[in-house]
Protein backbone atom coordinates (compact mmCIF):
# COMPACT_ATOMS: atom_id res chain seq x y z
CA UNK A 1 0.00 0.00 0.00
CA UNK A 2 1.50 3.19 -0.67
CA UNK A 3 2.32 5.12 2.31
CA UNK A 4 1.07 8.62 3.64
CA UNK A 5 3.42 11.30 5.96
CA UNK A 6 1.41 13.70 6.92
CA UNK A 7 2.57 16.73 8.96
CA UNK A 8 0.25 17.72 11.02
CA UNK A 9 1.55 21.95 11.98
CA UNK A 10 -1.35 22.59 14.60
CA UNK A 11 -1.04 26.60 15.16
CA UNK A 12 2.83 27.15 13.78
CA UNK A 13 4.45 28.77 12.50
CA UNK A 14 3.46 32.14 13.36
CA UNK A 15 3.88 34.04 10.10
CA UNK A 16 2.80 32.78 6.00
CA UNK A 17 6.45 33.97 5.26
CA UNK A 18 7.62 31.33 7.80
CA UNK A 19 5.04 28.62 6.75
CA UNK A 20 5.78 28.87 2.82
CA UNK A 21 9.90 28.90 3.66
CA UNK A 22 9.01 25.37 5.55
CA UNK A 23 6.49 24.25 3.04
CA UNK A 24 9.10 25.10 0.19
CA UNK A 25 12.10 23.20 2.07
CA UNK A 26 10.16 19.80 2.50
CA UNK A 27 8.59 19.82 -1.00
CA UNK A 28 11.63 20.45 -2.14
CA UNK A 29 13.70 17.49 0.01
CA UNK A 30 10.78 14.99 -0.19
CA UNK A 31 10.50 15.21 -4.15
CA UNK A 32 11.90 11.75 -4.65
CA UNK A 33 9.74 10.32 -2.28
CA UNK A 34 7.30 7.90 -3.93
CA UNK A 35 4.89 8.17 -1.06
CA UNK A 36 2.01 10.77 -0.65
CA UNK A 37 3.45 13.81 1.53
CA UNK A 38 0.45 16.11 2.80
CA UNK A 39 0.68 19.43 5.43
CA UNK A 40 -1.87 20.69 7.21
CA UNK A 41 -1.08 23.90 8.11
CA UNK A 42 -3.26 26.44 10.05
CA UNK A 43 -6.38 27.60 7.97
CA UNK A 44 -4.56 31.36 6.95
CA UNK A 45 -1.85 29.37 4.93
CA UNK A 46 -3.39 26.54 3.00
CA UNK A 47 -4.93 28.76 0.08
CA UNK A 48 -0.74 30.22 -0.71
CA UNK A 49 0.37 26.95 0.46
CA UNK A 50 -0.97 24.46 -1.96
CA UNK A 51 0.24 26.55 -5.05
CA UNK A 52 3.96 26.07 -4.40
CA UNK A 53 4.00 22.09 -4.72
CA UNK A 54 2.83 19.18 -6.68
CA UNK A 55 3.92 16.77 -4.95
CA UNK A 56 3.04 17.76 -0.84
CA UNK A 57 -0.47 18.04 -1.06
CA UNK A 58 -2.66 20.28 1.97
CA UNK A 59 -4.80 19.14 3.97
CA UNK A 60 -6.77 21.46 7.47
CA UNK A 61 -6.96 20.76 10.87
CA UNK A 62 -10.65 20.84 11.91
CA UNK A 63 -13.42 21.79 9.74
CA UNK A 64 -17.29 22.64 10.91
CA UNK A 65 -19.84 20.44 10.86
CA UNK A 66 -22.71 22.42 9.46
CA UNK A 67 -22.24 23.07 5.55
CA UNK A 68 -22.68 26.87 5.36
CA UNK A 69 -24.45 30.05 7.74
CA UNK A 70 -23.97 32.27 11.41
CA UNK A 71 -21.66 29.93 12.60
CA UNK A 72 -19.16 32.62 13.34
CA UNK A 73 -15.11 31.93 13.68
CA UNK A 74 -16.06 28.26 11.59
CA UNK A 75 -14.77 27.07 8.42
CA UNK A 76 -16.85 24.58 6.47
CA UNK A 77 -16.03 22.06 4.21
CA UNK A 78 -16.84 23.78 0.29
CA UNK A 79 -14.53 26.48 1.83
CA UNK A 80 -11.88 24.05 2.34
CA UNK A 81 -12.32 22.25 -0.95
CA UNK A 82 -12.38 26.05 -2.91
CA UNK A 83 -9.01 26.62 -1.35
CA UNK A 84 -7.42 23.26 -2.48
CA UNK A 85 -7.59 21.29 1.01
CA UNK A 86 -6.58 17.48 -0.26
CA UNK A 87 -7.21 16.31 3.62
CA UNK A 88 -8.78 17.29 5.98
CA UNK A 89 -7.60 16.20 10.28
CA UNK A 90 -11.09 14.95 12.02
CA UNK A 91 -11.37 13.99 15.70
CA UNK A 92 -7.60 15.02 16.89
CA UNK A 93 -7.46 14.49 20.50
CA UNK A 94 -6.87 17.79 21.19
CA UNK A 95 -9.43 19.38 19.55
CA UNK A 96 -11.77 16.06 21.34
CA UNK A 97 -10.22 17.39 24.54
CA UNK A 98 -11.96 20.71 23.46
CA UNK A 99 -15.73 19.00 23.05
CA UNK A 100 -16.01 16.97 20.10
CA UNK A 101 -17.74 14.15 20.11
CA UNK A 102 -18.21 10.96 17.88
CA UNK A 103 -21.33 12.09 16.62
CA UNK A 104 -19.94 15.48 15.53
CA UNK A 105 -16.95 13.38 13.86
CA UNK A 106 -19.48 11.66 11.81
CA UNK A 107 -21.33 14.40 10.47
CA UNK A 108 -18.10 16.14 9.61
CA UNK A 109 -16.69 13.21 7.81
CA UNK A 110 -20.08 13.16 6.06
CA UNK A 111 -19.24 16.07 4.68
CA UNK A 112 -15.50 16.39 4.05
CA UNK A 113 -16.41 13.29 1.79
CA UNK A 114 -18.95 15.04 -0.08
CA UNK A 115 -16.54 17.50 -1.13
CA UNK A 116 -14.09 14.94 -2.17
CA UNK A 117 -11.70 15.81 0.89
CA UNK A 118 -10.29 12.57 2.42
CA UNK A 119 -10.78 12.31 6.29
CA UNK A 120 -7.86 11.58 8.48
CA UNK A 121 -9.78 10.24 11.37
CA UNK A 122 -7.85 10.28 15.04
CA UNK A 123 -8.91 7.55 17.32
CA UNK A 124 -6.71 6.48 20.44
CA UNK A 125 -7.35 5.54 23.92
CA UNK A 126 -5.43 8.43 27.14
CA UNK A 127 -4.31 5.68 29.13
CA UNK A 128 -3.66 1.97 28.63
CA UNK A 129 -5.10 -0.39 31.34
CA UNK A 130 -4.04 -3.78 31.97
CA UNK A 131 -8.00 -5.19 31.27
CA UNK A 132 -7.27 -4.14 27.06
CA UNK A 133 -10.34 -2.21 28.00
CA UNK A 134 -8.22 0.54 25.30
CA UNK A 135 -9.50 -1.72 22.45
CA UNK A 136 -13.38 -1.65 23.13
CA UNK A 137 -12.36 2.57 23.50
CA UNK A 138 -11.10 2.65 19.91
CA UNK A 139 -13.96 0.44 18.27
CA UNK A 140 -16.77 2.82 20.13
CA UNK A 141 -14.69 5.78 18.55
CA UNK A 142 -14.46 4.05 15.47
CA UNK A 143 -18.25 2.61 14.87
CA UNK A 144 -19.43 5.95 15.99
CA UNK A 145 -17.43 7.85 13.23
CA UNK A 146 -17.86 5.35 10.31
CA UNK A 147 -20.87 3.35 10.98
CA UNK A 148 -23.24 6.69 8.68
CA UNK A 149 -20.81 6.78 6.03
CA UNK A 150 -21.52 5.27 2.64
CA UNK A 151 -19.80 2.08 2.60
CA UNK A 152 -18.44 2.92 -0.65
CA UNK A 153 -16.23 5.84 0.85
CA UNK A 154 -15.01 4.37 3.29
CA UNK A 155 -11.56 2.92 1.14
CA UNK A 156 -10.77 6.79 0.99
CA UNK A 157 -10.57 6.91 4.51
CA UNK A 158 -6.65 7.45 6.46
CA UNK A 159 -7.33 6.74 9.88
CA UNK A 160 -4.31 7.65 12.32
CA UNK A 161 -4.05 5.59 15.62
CA UNK A 162 -3.25 8.05 18.57
CA UNK A 163 -2.42 6.86 21.69
CA UNK A 164 -2.74 10.43 23.57
CA UNK A 165 -0.62 9.41 26.69
CA UNK A 166 2.08 8.67 23.86
CA UNK A 167 1.81 12.57 22.39
CA UNK A 168 3.35 15.64 22.95
CA UNK A 169 6.23 16.79 25.00
CA UNK A 170 4.21 15.46 28.56
CA UNK A 171 4.10 12.08 26.59
CA UNK A 172 3.97 9.31 29.41
CA UNK A 173 6.61 7.17 27.66
CA UNK A 174 7.09 6.01 23.93
CA UNK A 175 4.63 3.37 22.14
CA UNK A 176 6.08 0.38 21.13
CA UNK A 177 5.90 -1.03 17.99
CA UNK A 178 4.39 -3.85 19.39
CA UNK A 179 1.52 -1.70 20.91
CA UNK A 180 1.47 -0.01 17.25
CA UNK A 181 0.82 -3.38 15.92
CA UNK A 182 -2.20 -4.67 17.98
CA UNK A 183 -3.92 -1.18 17.44
CA UNK A 184 -3.44 -1.07 13.28
CA UNK A 185 -4.69 -5.13 13.73
CA UNK A 186 -6.94 -4.16 15.50
CA UNK A 187 -8.63 -1.25 13.44
CA UNK A 188 -8.45 -2.72 10.29
CA UNK A 189 -10.11 -5.89 11.57
CA UNK A 190 -13.20 -3.25 12.83
CA UNK A 191 -13.45 -1.27 9.78
CA UNK A 192 -13.78 -4.53 8.19
CA UNK A 193 -16.57 -5.47 10.27
CA UNK A 194 -18.45 -2.54 9.35
CA UNK A 195 -17.54 -3.09 5.97
CA UNK A 196 -15.73 -5.58 4.28
CA UNK A 197 -11.97 -6.94 4.01
CA UNK A 198 -11.49 -5.32 0.93
CA UNK A 199 -12.79 -2.22 1.88
CA UNK A 200 -10.65 -2.70 4.89
CA UNK A 201 -7.27 -3.24 3.20
CA UNK A 202 -7.29 -0.15 1.12
CA UNK A 203 -7.85 2.06 4.36
CA UNK A 204 -4.47 3.77 5.00
CA UNK A 205 -4.02 3.29 9.19
CA UNK A 206 -0.82 5.74 10.00
CA UNK A 207 0.86 6.16 13.46
CA UNK A 208 -0.06 9.46 15.23
CA UNK A 209 1.79 9.20 18.71
CA UNK A 210 5.13 11.30 18.82
CA UNK A 211 7.46 10.41 15.92
CA UNK A 212 10.51 11.07 15.56
CA UNK A 213 13.70 9.88 12.55
CA UNK A 214 14.67 7.84 15.55
CA UNK A 215 11.71 5.47 15.79
CA UNK A 216 9.92 6.19 12.50
CA UNK A 217 11.33 2.76 10.93
CA UNK A 218 10.25 0.73 13.81
CA UNK A 219 6.63 2.06 13.61
CA UNK A 220 6.60 1.55 9.54
CA UNK A 221 8.51 -2.34 9.71
CA UNK A 222 7.57 -3.75 13.35
CA UNK A 223 4.51 -1.98 13.65
CA UNK A 224 2.61 -1.92 10.59
CA UNK A 225 1.62 1.32 9.89
CA UNK A 226 0.62 2.41 6.63
CA UNK A 227 2.57 6.03 7.38
CA UNK A 228 2.49 8.86 10.29
CA UNK A 229 0.58 11.81 11.30
CA UNK A 230 3.77 13.72 12.55
CA UNK A 231 3.11 16.96 14.99
CA UNK A 232 6.39 18.72 16.31
CA UNK A 233 8.81 16.91 13.96
CA UNK A 234 6.86 18.26 10.96
CA UNK A 235 7.95 21.68 11.65
CA UNK A 236 11.86 21.42 11.57
CA UNK A 237 12.20 19.92 7.40
CA UNK A 238 15.41 17.99 8.10
CA UNK A 239 13.57 15.54 10.59
CA UNK A 240 10.51 15.40 9.25
CA UNK A 241 12.06 14.18 5.64
CA UNK A 242 14.68 11.96 7.62
CA UNK A 243 10.94 10.25 8.68
CA UNK A 244 9.48 10.43 5.15
CA UNK A 245 12.99 8.54 4.36
CA UNK A 246 12.46 5.90 6.98
CA UNK A 247 9.13 4.62 4.80
CA UNK A 248 11.34 4.08 1.81
CA UNK A 249 13.91 1.52 3.25
P1 LIG B 1 3.69 15.21 18.40
O1 LIG B 1 2.15 15.27 18.07
O2 LIG B 1 4.37 14.54 17.23
O3 LIG B 1 4.11 16.61 18.57
O4 LIG B 1 3.82 14.41 19.67
C1 LIG B 1 1.53 14.16 17.48
C2 LIG B 1 0.05 14.40 17.25
O5 LIG B 1 -0.56 15.22 17.93
O6 LIG B 1 -0.50 13.73 16.36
Amino acid sequence: MKKIIIGNWKMNPTSLKEAESLFKDIAKLSKNYKGDVAICPPFPFINNLRKLSKKVLVGAQNVHLEVEGAYTGEVSSKMLRSVGATFCVVGHSERRAMGETNEMISKKMNLLLKDKITPILCVGESERTLDHSYLSFVRVQLVEAISNIPKSQLKNLVVAYEPVWAIGKNALREATPEECMEMVLYIRKTIADLSDSKIAHCVRIVYGGSVHPENASSFIHAGGADGFLVGRDSLNAKKFIKIIESCNQ
